[in-house]
């Protein structure tokens, strides 16, 4: 008897964003009283961002995140009890350990003990998460995936460093991959480079009972920039080839919601610049989770529609990158 093959698709989607939305005016007045001075013009001009929303000071990454699973698993029509594997791609977790996926299951009230961990590839988290979901899934391990992307990257924001503390936001979105003989995840690609580790990081770490080190995030802007669109494009190529599509199968794209200019420049190389998803104006960067909340807000807007073909690609610290694509 001939077994016939197993695909993850995506069955739900879901997004949360904090209350508190902070608009580039907002921001640049707060930080004048620091005596730091920035624009909503430049950062407009530069970043394309217009606004990003700021957790509560009591609101976590995992609380975010159960907001966004809760939507993902009410669209795909299933009980928390469902799920087989929760994975939260973050680099802002609640705590050194337990993982936030931990935090997930117990908050959702998930109590069948499936597995839960953390997949730590910064702004690449989700694609990452998303491959190794595909994985467990094609291999016949699990049948239903909550994927999480979660970030409350306002925690590790230096506000006296304007280079950085503009550009960034919180958030979460969340999706259910599912087992299925109908055609999902077609490819994926996932690469990285820990030689360039010092361009962009959090350079600390918790020793004695302190942390050591700097707990802020720096990022060398420029470098960032050159190398992330170099690898985008080379990624996004890698994908379709092992999908054995051209670039013109993609109905929409969804990149790494970091900077506009860096989005249009690889959208541009796949002559894609229509069919790109931009939330980056109302969300910032919120690394991990810039993915999965413009997937959703593409979903519910009525935009992606089933059988459409979606290429989602990220680029982050580490240095890390990756693309998958699938039909929705
Ligand atoms: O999610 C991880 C991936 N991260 C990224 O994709 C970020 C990649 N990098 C970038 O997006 C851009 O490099 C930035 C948006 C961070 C910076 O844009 P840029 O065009 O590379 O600007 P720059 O660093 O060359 O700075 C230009 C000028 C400088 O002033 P001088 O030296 O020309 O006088 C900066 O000091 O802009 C100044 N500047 C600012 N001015 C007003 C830097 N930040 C600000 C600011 N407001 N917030």
């Amino acid at each position: 008897m001939t077994q016939s093959a197993i695909y993850s698709r995506v069955v739900g989607t879901g997004s949360y964003l904090p209350a508190r939305r902070v608009t580039n005016q907002q921001l640049a007045d707060e930080l004048a009283t620091r005596g730091i001075e920035t624009s909503d013009e430049w950062i407009v001009e530069r970043t394309g961002i217009k606004a990003r929303h700021f957790a509560a000071p009591d609101q976590t990454t995992s609380d975010m995140a159960v907001e966004a699973a809760k939507r993902a698993l009410e669209m795909a029509n299933l009980s928390a009890d469902q799920i087989d594997l929760i994975m939260v791609a973050t680099s802002t977790p609640d705590f050194v350990f337990p993982s936030t996926a931990c935090l997930v299951q117990s908050k959702l009230g998930v109590t069948n003990g499936c597995a839960a961990f953390d997949i730590q590839a910064v702004c690449s988290g989700f694609a990452y998460a998303m491959a190794t979901a595909d994985n467990f899934i094609r291999s016949g391990a699990y049948r239903n995936v909550l994927v999480i992307g979660a970030e409350t990257f306002s925690r590790i924001l230096d506000f006296n460093d304007r280079t950085t503390c503009v550009l960034f936001g919180d958030g979460a979105g969340a999706v259910v991959l599912q087992a299925s003989s109908e055609t999902g995840i077609l490819s994926s690609a996932l690469h990285a480079d820990g030689s360039y580790s010092n361009i962009l990081c959090v350079p600390g770490n918790v020793n004695a009972g302190a942390v050591q080190g700097e707990a802020f995030l720096y990022m060398d802007g420029q470098a960032v920039f050159k190398l992330a669109v170099k690898v985008l494009e080379k990624v996004a190529h890698e994908a379709l080839e092992k999908a054995g599509l051209e670039a013109s199968a993609i109905d929409w794209l969804i990149p790494h919601q970091a900077n506009l200019r860096i989005m249009t420049s690889t959208a541009r190389k796949l002559d894609a610049v229509e069919k790109m998803v931009v939330t980056v104006d109302q969300h910032g960067n919120t690394s991990a989770a810039s993915i999965p909340l413009a997937l959703d807000v593409a979903v519910r807007d009525g935009r992606i529609q089933k059988g459409q073909t979606v290429m989602i690609e990220g680029v982050g610290g580490g240095f890390t990158w990756g693309a998958v694509l699938f039909r929705m």
